[in-house]
Parts: structure tokens; C-alpha cells; sequence
């Protein structure tokens, strides 16, 4: 993205070398740089740009972390991680969008938004690993407790009342920091390779001082190399699903194999009973968008932050929307472990480029999706069961914006990779392309489960008449 602002050109990560003093950071910076203050703009306003740099380096960190951690949820495979992975991701984003609103109105933050190749080149090796759970521990064992180190860093080196604007809010991001921490350690498992993974994320970080360059440099932290020097990052060819049967789809005609037979969702006869849980399964089965989603954002390092933040905050959607399913399918009498987790739409969006995976889900999928979800809503309501129809409205709506995503962003997608068709024209090629390489990458699916322990329409139909 083009930018005029001077943060923008390539700096290093250390942005002080003395040891934190507890002395505002304002009043240190105008001592390092004693200039007139009744000839110079910059000495002037020294102590709101030293905070401005700091806040600048803040938001970058948080762009950049969303950017990359998304590459931990289709790595990983428990449901309830991958939900709160979205949902930290999400409150990233807004992290970085109040750093951004706040920052503009300081002088020297910029107006550009781009990330600095040094912070770059940090998340760019903590996603590296093959192991998905040693990364894991390295974002959370060495990044996440930096930046919150750099959180207090600032509240402490900050004016509390003239900056009290920025004040509110990092004390907010600490305790969403806090919280983080106590609320990923159940999911973080201990191994020497996930030990020596963030100890060598550590090295680097102290290597640079500390994310703000808060503390002196370590300079026995300077013997690390960068595993980035060696490979770069792929997505894996499958998402994983965790201890979950996979199948190609879970949608189809036959009740003896698939739990959603589409012909009975739309048949009046079909009891209401019977199409409150396969509407569950279908929403659970949004961990299909949540992985193929989450791929699109380290594709997309240079797209503007606006369009990240949508991002997140669909991921953040599809995946309460998954929640919805798993969390209510058992009080059902569904045991979770006979339902198989459909992998073909991963499989196949993440062989296409980014802007054509965007353009699948929210013109193809999403769009697709409301006249029937608006059946299936209508005979829910027979039931008389406020918290399904509650969460079936909060999907529908969710639902509306993310279309209107797809509208907003899917142009500057097709942007950025060059693509210069009309957007009706590449879709319909897309589709058309999407259609027969999921055909062939569905085919090459087996069924994780036989036939006899494997939930389908038939099992659902017996489970709500016996009821
Ligand atoms: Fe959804
Ligand atoms: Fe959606």
C-alpha cells in the first residue's frame, strides 16, 4: 500500500536501548533530544510523538498477530480451541482498529498502516513449525506475554492524564491479555520441542529489547538463527479435525449415509424435531468456513487493515456459529463422536487463490444459503424453542453481513491479485472451476466411520421418534 508516513520505511524493532526507567517516556524522549522548543515543531511535540511511536508499534504488533496465528486454527483440531483462537484473533483486531483511531489522532503515528518488515519477520517464523501445537506454544508462551509486557510498558511510560485517552484503553487490552493467557493454558501442551521453540522466540524478541524496545538489548540472546532462512510457510493440504471422523460433505439425498438429507429439510412432512438437529450438524459443520477462512489472511499480508478486521470478525462469527451446533447437538442425545467432520471444501478452496476462496464463501455459500435457512427457520418455530430460534436469528443476521463483506471486499481481493474481469464473470468462472475440483478432491474422501456407527438421517428420524 502506498504511504507517505516516515514509520513506514524499514527501522529496527529496538526503538530504545535504556532500561525502563518508570519515568514517563515523554520526558526521557525530550531529554535524549534537546531541541529548542520554541524553534522546533518536532521538539514541541516530542512527548506526544514518542507515545505515537510507541502506540504506531502497538498496532502493528496486533495487525500482524492476526495475520499470522489464523494459520493455528486449521492446524489445530479441538472445536473449542479453534473457537477461542477466533475469538482472540477477533479481539486483536479490535485492539489494533482502537490503536489505530487513537494513534491517528496523536502526531507521527501515520496515516499508512503498513507493518514494518522487522515485526514481519517475527510472526513470520512463529508460524513456521510443522507441529501446529509447538507454534501454538510459541505464540502464547513468547509472543502474547511480550506484548503484553509492551501494554504495561506503555501504561507505565505514559502521562496518566494527558494521555488518558490511550490510558482507557491499554488498561482494557491488559486485562483482555490477562485473560488470554488463563484462558489458552488448559490447550497449551508441555513438550522439550514446544520449550525450545519459545525459548527460541524469546531469544529474538530480547534480542531487539523487548517488542517497544522497552529493556536493554540481551546480547547473549543473539545466537539464534531464523528457521525463516531455511523454508517458508505452506497451508496443509487438509485441515485438521482433531480426534473427529472426516467425510466429504455431510449434505445429500441418501438418509442412510449423510445426517443432512437436503429433500427433508424442505419437506413440510418432515418432523420439526428432526430438522432442529440437522440445522445443528449444518452449523457445527461451519468449521468448514472457520478453516478455509482463516487461511486467507497470511495470503493477503499486504490488503488493507479494514478488510483484516472484516475478516476476523466473520472468522469470529463462523465459528459461534459452529459453536451453536457443537454445543447443542449433545443435548440432544448426539454423541459428538459418531458425527464426521466434512474436510472437501478445505481441501479444495485452499488449492485456489485467496480472492477466489472469498468469492466461493461469501457469493457462492453464504449467499446461497438464506432461502433455505429461511424454510428451516419457519419450522423451527413450531417448536416453540426460544433458544433455537434465538440462535438461528443472530446466524441469519450475522449471515447478512457477511454477504455485505463479500460485497465491500471481494473488489479489492480481485485487486490485488490482478483480477480484472467483472466480479459476476470471475465468480461464475470460479464457480464453475470450485465445482469440478471439489468433485474430484470430494471423491478421494472415504467415510471415517462405517456405515453402522456413523449419524445419519435414518439415526436422527429413530432419535427424535423414540424421544
Ligand atoms: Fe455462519
Ligand atoms: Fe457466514
Amino acid at each position: 500500500m502506498a504511504s507517505t508516513n516516515t514509520t513506514e520505511s524499514p527501522k529496527p524493532l529496538m526503538i530504545d536501548s535504556s532500561p525502563l526507567s518508570g519515568e514517563p517516556q515523554a520526558l526521557r524522549a525530550r531529554a535524549q533530544n534537546p531541541i529548542s522548543p520554541t524553534t522546533s515543531s518536532a521538539g514541541r511535540m516530542a512527548a506526544v510523538q514518542e507515545m505515537a511511536r510507541l502506540q504506531r508499534l502497538l498496532f502493528e504488533l496486533e495487525r500482524e498477530f492476526l495475520c499470522s496465528a489464523t494459520t493455528l486454527i486449521y492446524r489445530l483440531g479441538a472445536p473449542e480451541l479453534k473457537y477461542l483462537l477466533c475469538q482472540h484473533i477477533w479481539e486483536s483486531a479490535g485492539h489494533a482498529r482502537f490503536l489505530r483511531e487513537r494513534g491517528r489522532e496523536m502526531s507521527g503515528f501515520g496515516s499508512g498502516e503498513s507493518v514494518r518488515p522487522q515485526i514481519r519477520r517475527l510472526f513470520n517464523e512463529a508460524i513456521l513449525p510443522e507441529n501446529a501445537e509447538v507454534a501454538l506454544a510459541g505464540f502464547y508462551g513468547a509472543i502474547k506475554p511480550a506484548l503484553l509486557e509492551a501494554y504495561r510498558h506503555y501504561l507505565s511510560a505514559t502521562h496518566h492524564l494527558a494521555d488518558w485517552p490511550s490510558r482507557k484503553l491499554v488498561e482494557e487490552f491488559i486485562g483482555d491479555e490477562e485473560r488470554h493467557a488463563l484462558e489458552i493454558a488448559p490447550f497449551l501442551a508441555a513438550s522439550p520441542a514446544a520449550a525450545d521453540w519459545t525459548q527460541h522466540l524469546r531469544s529474538i524478541i530480547a534480542a531487539g529489547g523487548g517488542l517497544l524496545g522497552e529493556h536493554v538489548c540481551d546480547p547473549l540472546a543473539t545466537d539464534f538463527g531464523w528457521l525463516s532462512d531455511q523454508r517458508s510457510y505452506r497451508h496443509p493440504a487438509t485441515c485438521n479435525r482433531g480426534d473427529y471422523p472426516i467425510c466429504a460433505s455431510v449434505f445429500g439425498d441418501n438418509a442412510d449415509e449423510v445426517p443432512i438429507v437436503s429433500s427433508w429439510l424442505l419437506d413440510p412432512a418432515t418432523d420439526a424435531r428432526i430438522i432442529r438437529i440437522m440445522i445443528y450438524v449444518w452449523l457445527m459443520m461451519e468449521m468448514d468456513a472457520v478453516d478455509y477462512l482463516a487461511t486467507v489472511f497470511i495470503d493477503t499480508p499486504d490488503a488493507p487493515f479494514d478488510l483484516h478486521h472484516d475478516l476476523a470478525r466473520h472468522l469470529w462469527d463462523e465459528s459461534r456459529h459452529s459453536a451453536f451446533g457443537y454445543r447443542q447437538l449433545p443435548k440432544f442425545g448426539i454423541d459428538l463422536s459418531t458425527v464426521e467432520h466434512s474436510v472437501t471444501l478445505y481441501n479444495t478452496l485452499v488449492q485456489m487463490p485467496p480472492h477466489e476462496r472469498y468469492a466461493m464463501m461469501t457469493m457462492g455459500f453464504e449467499a446461497g444459503s438464506f432461502s433455505i435457512k429461511a424454510t428451516v427457520m419457519d419450522r423451527i418455530r413450531e417448536l416453540n424453542d426460544f433458544e433455537a430460534d434465538t440462535l438461528l436469528a443472530f446466524d441469519r443476521n450475522d449471515e447478512q453481513n457477511h454477504v455485505r463483506y463479500g460485497h465491500r471486499w471481494l473488489p479489492e481481493l480481485m485487486a490485488l491479485f490482478g483480477e480484472t474481469r467483472p466480479v459476476d464473470e470471475f465468480f461464475n468462472a470460479t464457480r464453475a472451476r470450485f465445482d469440478e475440483l471439489a468433485k474430484r478432491i470430494g471423491a478421494d474422501i472415504p467415510h471415517g466411520l462405517s456405515a453402522e456407527r456413523r449419524l445419519n438421517g435414518n439415526k436422527i428420524k429413530a432419535l427424535v421418534e423414540a424421544a
